[in-house]
């Protein structure tokens, strides 16, 4: 009785251990990728060279901000449909034609995957 008592409680600890490692393990390791997504995306964001968001908007922890263009706040209440965010930083001139906002995706001042990765930092604001 007792034996088998234990025996159950180990069984039950490795089901749990096997569980949460199989089940949190991807989860930890996505989040830490998105992380870097963010943080790479911040970077591109404030790059001079890059984005150079911050000569418009006002953005996060940005220095300097211009102020030509709306601040980029409470982002994912304002765009629950992370593409549409997408598209407006791709080209801006398709949702307004008189935008002075740069086509970035458009006119491949920063690449598909570099976009991916603004988004995911402006997603963040
Ligand atoms: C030369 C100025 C300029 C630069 C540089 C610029 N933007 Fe914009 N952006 C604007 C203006 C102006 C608007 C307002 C809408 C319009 O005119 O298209 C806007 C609108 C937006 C919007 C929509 C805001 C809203 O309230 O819905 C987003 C998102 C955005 N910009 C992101 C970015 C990101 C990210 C970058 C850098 C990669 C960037 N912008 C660089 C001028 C700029």
């Amino acid at each position: 009785m007792t034996i088998s008592k234990r025996r159950l409680v180990t069984a039950t600890g490795l089901l749990i251990t096997t569980l949460s490692t199989s089940l949190l393990a991807p989860s930890i390791a996505f989040s830490a990728e998105e992380g870097s997504a963010v943080a790479e995306g911040k970077s591109l964001a404030f790059s001079r060279k890059k984005g150079n968001c911050l000569a418009c908007h006002m953005m996060g922890d940005g220095q300097s901000p211009g102020n030509i263009a709306p601040p980029l706040i409470a982002m994912k209440a304002r765009y629950p449909d992370k593409a549409k965010l997408r598209a407006q930083i791709w080209d801006a001139t398709a949702m307004n034609p008189d935008s002075p906002m740069p086509p970035f995706g458009k006119h491949q001042v920063i690449s598909e995957s570099e976009l991916d990765k603004i988004v995911e930092y402006v997603w963040t604001l």
